[in-house]
């Protein structure tokens, strides 16, 4: 018996894998709801003979995919895809989102300006009026990222945001270290106002990667209830 929460990211999960038709080159998200997408996958490769295949954006989502019989190419191989299905930390009415939670922004962002289509999957906890609750993720390289953090405090002074306090994100004891071998600096903002300006402004400043704000990328989101329901917005 799955918990309120999981039913209604396999259900949104379950809704979005019907997207997927043979032949096409799909990439796959990271986190907990993208987790349930690449085992219902995995259920109608084995079971109705679907075949694609599929982009993995990260280590984790790779080894889960291997796992359930899904074939597995690099975006390099792929070149282009046809859809991307991912989850998200929060999204809003115009489908701008915060992702990065699960440490994976850089490699999904990546994957999902390489596709056709993005489809975000998401209970309906992760909807949101303004971004900015959840802590903005961000991607900076170990090499002075100290020095990233104070630009980065420096600059929000200056943008239409709440706070600006950020926090270097920690495993245990130690920094934790992307897939890509970088840093993240969560972003405690309470409130973003121009979602747009804030993530190209970010990418400004030396030592940072990538954002976690993904605007005018996701094209659909499909939203999952604990009674099952699912709704879908684009
Ligand atoms: C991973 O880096 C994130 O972008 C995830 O997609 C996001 O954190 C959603 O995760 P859950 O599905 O576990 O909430």
């Amino acid at each position: 018996e799955l918990s309120p929460i999981d039913k209604a990211k396999f259900v949104a999960a379950r809704r979005a894998a019907d997207f997927v038709e043979d032949g096409m080159k799909v990439g796959l998200g990271t986190g907990s709801t993208a987790a349930w997408l690449v085992r219902c996958l995995g259920e109608m490769v084995r079971e109705d003979g679907l075949r694609f295949r599929g982009v993995p954006t990260s280590t984790r989502t790779a080894e889960l995919a291997r796992e359930v019989g899904i074939e597995v190419i690099s975006l390099d191989e792929a070149k282009w895809l046809d859809l991307t299905i991912d989850g998200a930390d929060e999204f809003d009415a115009e489908l701008n989102l915060i992702k990065g939670g699960g440490g994976a922004l850089l490699q999904e962002k990546i994957v999902a300006t390489a596709s056709d289509q993005m489809i975000v999957i998401a209970d309906a906890a992760k909807e949101v009026a303004r971004l900015g609750a959840f802590p903005l993720p961000v991607e900076v390289i170990p090499f002075g990222w100290q020095t990233s953090q104070a630009l980065i405090e420096e600059l929000l002074i200056s943008m239409d945001v709440m706070g600006r306090n950020s926090s270097l994100r920690m495993n245990g004891d130690a920094p934790f270290v992307t897939d890509e071998g970088n840093h993240i600096l969560d972003l405690h903002l309470g409130r973003i106002g121009d979602a747009r300006q804030l993530a190209m402004i970010l990418n400004q400043v030396p030592g940072v990667v990538e954002n976690g704000l993904f605007v005018d990328i996701c094209d659909k989101v499909v939203i999952g209830y604990a009674d099952g329901r699912v709704e879908t917005r684009d």
